[in-house]
């Protein structure tokens, strides 16, 4: 864990930057020994992935730059690690395929990666979380690309083959497509992966599941299980970028309504600590009673989803399962009540409910679909279904983000550098409190040590 250990030394002047990590690199006699074995590098990884790609327009590579270089410059900690690897080159001569949501931050990390020597595929977890200037982007700097905003069902899943063509050694998943894909239509390809990380709760489950079947074959980290991610990727980054997602969509005051958030793990937590912050009565519908008595002592109110149903303004699904609103909910909502969700796939609102019970359907404004009933009350469904603040926004804050992929590039690293069995991993703890001690650091915030005695005392059966 040494190498951990150089991220969180001071700089001379004190502070992590963007600037400061990479001038520490292009100081070094090293990076100028690499410097132009990479740029020739470069230009071939850039004329593969324009030959190789596929996407909607590589005219949008300019729109997509500056949105990358933004992030960047507010990714301190993923600019200490790309510094790192641009040293130290971790992944030189390996492929990793990365399927995520294909937004700016992101981006940086395949960049990141990319700079640790991989040769980087990438392909969409999510079709309407595309950004297609981004993607443009992306093959501009010598990554390879299969996605575009929007793509179909058919489409989604040709991108995830191609990415499969890619024959990658390693690979970062979201949600599990990816892993699934190869486990049931690619078993031979299984062999050669090292191993890979995955993002988020619903792909734990699914990579669980395979688990406990005894058929999954390679190791991967669980980067969501890690506290640097789901307590504040999942927690403050769901919470807010939510909220933002609501807000832009349909420009509705939240203040003074009933938000119903169904779900009240760490993402749901999240969810309803905002919505309280924004004014709203906060309604929480859980099936976990030990989660239900923590909103009930966080202040909200806690009933069914059918009674949350005849109060709520807002609806805000996050629970990773399936149907938690449909028909007997949707038969006795509000007038012009709005249906979110925040839970990886589509499935949370029941759509084929509504559609059953809609006499009419139509799109009111970007990414908002009214649903009419028989008795005229209508209700509106947001991005269409889809994980709201990805699909009608542009994700987490970069600085959350920031700690997440500073968490799932280490990880991928643990995962290539050790031999791990094939099963679920956790992140070590080393690297998860590396990770918290760079992002206090970049925040310039110092704290205590446990002294000698203090240790002593805290692992003693001893009261003196
Ligand atoms: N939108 C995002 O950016 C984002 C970020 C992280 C995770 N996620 C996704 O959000 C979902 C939730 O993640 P989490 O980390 O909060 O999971 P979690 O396991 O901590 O919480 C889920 C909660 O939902 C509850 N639940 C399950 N079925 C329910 C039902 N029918 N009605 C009411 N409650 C129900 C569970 O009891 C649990 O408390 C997952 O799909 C995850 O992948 C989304």
């Amino acid at each position: 864990m040494d190498k951990l250990n150089e991220f969180t030394q001071r700089n001379d002047s004190g502070q992590w930057s963007a600037s400061n990590a990479q001038a520490g690199v292009e100081g070094s006699a090293q990076a100028h020994a690499q410097a132009g074995a990479q740029s020739s590098a470069q230009a071939h990884a850039q004329s593969s992935a324009q030959a190789n790609s596929m996407i909607r327009d590589i005219g949008l590579a300019g729109a997509g730059n500056l949105k990358i270089d933004w992030v960047a410059a507010h990714m301190p900690l993923l600019n200490q690690v790309r510094a790192q690897f641009e040293r130290e080159r971790p992944f030189a001569g390996k492929r990793v395929a990365i399927c995520l949501h294909l937004e700016a931050k992101t981006a940086y990390l395949a960049l990141t990666i990319q700079a640790g020597g991989a040769q980087v595929a990438v392909a969409a977890s999510n079709p309407l979380s595309t950004q297609d200037d981004v993607v443009a982007a992306l093959v501009d700097r010598g990554v390879t690309a299969f996605a575009w905003h929007g793509a179909t069902d058919e489409e989604y899943h040709t991108h995830l083959n191609r990415l499969l063509d890619f024959h990658p050694d390693a690979i970062i998943d979201d949600g599990g497509d990816l892993v699934a894909t190869l486990h049931r239509d690619r078993p031979a390809q299984t062999t050669e992966i090292i191993g890979g990380c995955e993002e988020t709760t619903t792909g734990i489950l699914r990579l669980k599941a395979m688990e406990a079947e005894g058929s999954l074959r390679f190791p991967m980290m669980a980067v969501n299980d890690a506290y640097c991610k789901y307590l504040f990727d999942n927690r403050y980054g769901t919470g807010q970028s939510v909220w933002d997602g609501i807000m832009r969509t349909t420009n509705l005051v939240v203040a003074g309504k009933t938000a119903v958030v169904v779900g009240y793990g760490w993402c749901g937590k999240g969810v309803a600590m905002r919505a309280k912050g924004l004014g709203a009565r906060v309604v929480v519908c859980e099936v976990d009673p030990i989660r239900a008595l923590e909103a009930m002592m966080d202040g909200f109110s806690v009933m069914p989803i059918v009674e949350a149903a005849k109060v709520g303004d807002f609806f805000v699904t996050v629970t990773g399962n399936r149907d938690c609103i449909t028909r007997p909910a949707f038969e006795v909502m509000k007038d012009g009540a709005v249906l979110a969700n925040a839970g990886h796939f589509d499935v949370e609102i029941s759509k084929p409910d509504l559609h059953a019970l809609a006499t009419d359907v139509r799109t009111v404004r970007s990414n908002v679909e009214e649903f009419r009933f028989r008795d005229g009350r209508r209700v509106y469904l947001l991005a269409d279904g889809r994980l709201v603040n990805l699909a009608s926004g542009d994700g987490h804050p970069v600085e959350v983000m920031d700690m997440t992929f500073a968490l799932q590039a280490l990880g991928l690293r643990q995962i290539v550098e050790h031999q791990y069995a094939p099963g679920v991993h956790t992140i070590p703890k080393e690297l998860d409190e590396t990770v918290a001690r760079m992002r206090l650091a970049a925040w310039g915030v110092e704290i205590d040590a446990l002294s000698a005695g203090q240790r002593t005392y805290l692992t003693s059966w001893h009261s003196d």
